[in-house]
């Protein structure tokens, strides 16, 4: 086990810079789709907006050997193609200054003898402050070789000294409960868990954030938010894409640990939590946690009743042929992977007792949308009914849009003009794009510059991810049970389908069991 440079304890109320120290990044996985697509360009932006110091300093660290000159070359590529922010020569040389690589295997301590000598000769030349910042871009099997190797380089400093060192986990956190579990014992015999920043980009959004802005900084709403106004609560998470070369990772995970034991998890809980006496990373996280405790556990013969599972069959999307997922690469012929999953989640606690959270999400569905919809109960008294001729008139739906077309808008009934009474749904709306004149920046962005400022707000805590896997891990013994049955009568499970380019299957339709209730087209 590990060792000396573990930290007894992490102050809490450590005072955090509003802008951003010196700081030196490593980033384990550099010659990879992440640290290329999103991270290197996220870097640029928030240099270049002044977020982050000029002399922000960069040490990319994977097994592909490159020269620094040669990483550079890679990384303005990157920068060139997606950041969003306009390309200066000038801005560029200084960023690319600051950009180092290190060639090394992730488990080899001569490797990390070697990213040690070089942090070490940064510190003095480029002035880091001596403060660390390891970001785990690799796959999830190398995260613990890793963090094992950071310890025995002792290049993790206690959390108690004046400089600092963070750990960022990409996700998959673990596949299960007690993969995740393990993890969480790993990390922290290396790391304190106030150094751990286990990454959600779901939480980066905007949109995501302004979930608590909207509650909780207007009086409104608060009080109307719960069991005695709210019907039922419907979240989407719907892509348009398939598995788009990822099918030997998807394949092994699936749509329910893919997006629904983290993204959708997050999402639930910042709709349902209590309002937390202080927006700061404990209280918020403490809400976040209450939240997700109060989901009810399923057992696994229940999760026939709760939860519906299905793959897409060949369909068509925007005028293009989707084949099978069956028949993309890199998926088993006869998996049992789920790419669409709805779940009927019931919230065991005063303020939601009786109100079903349904969640879905899916590959290849009609659009891509993230939004949560909000469906109040009917007016109680239909002064109105003989000019209702719609089944959905007097029930408001508040709609939380969080990707794309970003805003928040809220249904309700109003009366066409003319002289008859005939009722009409209308929207008042909210659009960030036309409200701010801009459109909100990448997610990476946003969580980059919180993990330099030492904010752990928007990250998950050790116990948020435990108890969302155990959620999860309950539903993925339901399936092997059902998978188990199916054998033991000599059979062999095959999944319902949906046609590619279609909201799922109607089994998922069926979920939905109170009077009116249906999936709402995004
Ligand atoms: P990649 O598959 O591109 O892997 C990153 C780098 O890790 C590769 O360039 C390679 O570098 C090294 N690597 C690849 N396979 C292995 C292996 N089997 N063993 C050891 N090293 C390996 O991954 P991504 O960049 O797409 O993702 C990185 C992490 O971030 C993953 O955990 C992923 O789940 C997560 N993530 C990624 C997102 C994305 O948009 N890409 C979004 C959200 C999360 P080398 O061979 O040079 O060492
Ligand atoms: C990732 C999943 O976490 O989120 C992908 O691994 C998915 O399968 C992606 O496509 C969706 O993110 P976004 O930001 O495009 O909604």
């Amino acid at each position: 086990m590990l060792h000396s440079s573990v930290v007894e304890a992490a102050p809490e109320d450590r005072p955090r810079p509003k802008t951003s120290g010196p700081a030196l990044m490593v980033i384990f996985g550099a010659s990879g789709d992440l640290a290329q697509r999103k991270l290197l360009p996220a870097l640029y932006n928030l240099v270049q907006k002044g977020l982050l110091p000029k002399d922000f300093t960069i040490v990319g660290y994977s097994r592909t050997s490159y020269s620094d000159e040669a990483f550079r070359k890679l990384a303005r590529t990157s920068v060139e193609k997606y950041s969003d922010a306009e390309f200066s020569e000038d801005e560029w040389h200084r960023f690319a200054q600051g950009i180092f690589y290190v060639t090394g295997n992730y488990d080899d301590p001569a490797g990390f003898a070697q990213l040690k000598a070089r942090i070490e000769e940064l510190d003095n030349t480029r002035h880091t402050g001596r403060n660390r910042l390891f970001y785990l871009a690799t796959p999830p099997s190398v995260y613990e070789p890793v963090a094992t190797q950071l310890g025995l380089a002792d290049l993790v400093h206690p959390a108690t000294d004046e400089c600092w060192t963070r750990l960022v986990v990409e996700k998959p956190f673990g596949h299960d409960l007690a993969s995740a579990r393990a993890l969480n014992e790993h990390l922290l015999g290396i790391f304190h868990e106030d150094q751990i920043y286990r990454i959600d980009h779901y939480l980066g959004k905007e949109t995501v954030q302004n979930i608590l802005v909207f509650r909780f900084a207007n009086g409104i709403f608060e009080p109307i938010w719960n069991r005695n106004y709210v019907d039922h609560v419907q979240i989407t998470v719907s892509e348009s894409i398939g598995v788009e070369g990822r099918g030997g990772y998807y394949d092994k995970s699936g749509a329910l640990r893919d997006m629904v034991q983290n993204h959708m998890m997050q999402l639930v809980s910042l709709v349902g939590m209590e309002p937390p006496i202080a927006f700061d990373a404990k209280a918020v996280r403490d809400g976040k946690m209450n939240l997700l405790s109060s989901i009810r556990p399923l057992a696994p013969d229940e999760v026939g009743d709760y939860v519906v599972r299905a793959q897409y069959s060949p369909g068509e999307l925007d005028g293009t042929s989707i084949p099978a997922y069956l028949d993309e690469e890199g998926v088993a012929v006869d998996s049992t992977t789920e790419t669409f999953v709805a779940w009927k989640l019931e919230i065991d606690n005063w303020r939601w007792n009786g109100v079903p959270f349904y969640l879905r999400t899916g590959k290849v569905l009609p659009q891509k949308v993230s939004e949560i919809a909000i469906y109040f109960r009917r007016a109680p008294h239909l002064l109105f009914a003989a000019a209702d001729d719609g089944e959905h008139l007097s029930r408001n739906v508040l709609v939380i849009r969080i990707q794309p077309d970003e805003g928040i808008s809220l249904k309700i009934s109003a009366k066409q003009p003319g002289p008859a009474v005939k009722l009409q749904p209308v929207n008042m709306a909210f659009h960030y794009g036309s409200s701010f004149g801009s459109t909100p920046p990448d997610a990476y962005q946003r969580l980059l510059l919180d993990v330099v400022l030492g904010d752990g707000t928007l990250f998950t805590r050790r116990d948020e991810v435990e108890i969302a896997w155990d959620r999860v891990t309950r539903v993925l013994q339901g399936w092997k049970l059902q998978e188990d049955q199916a054998k033991a009568q000599g059979a062999t499970l095959r999944l319902p389908t949906y046609p590619a380019g279609t909201w799922g299957p109607a089994a998922a339709e069926q979920l939905l069991g109170g009077e009116g209730q249906k999936w709402r087209e995004p």
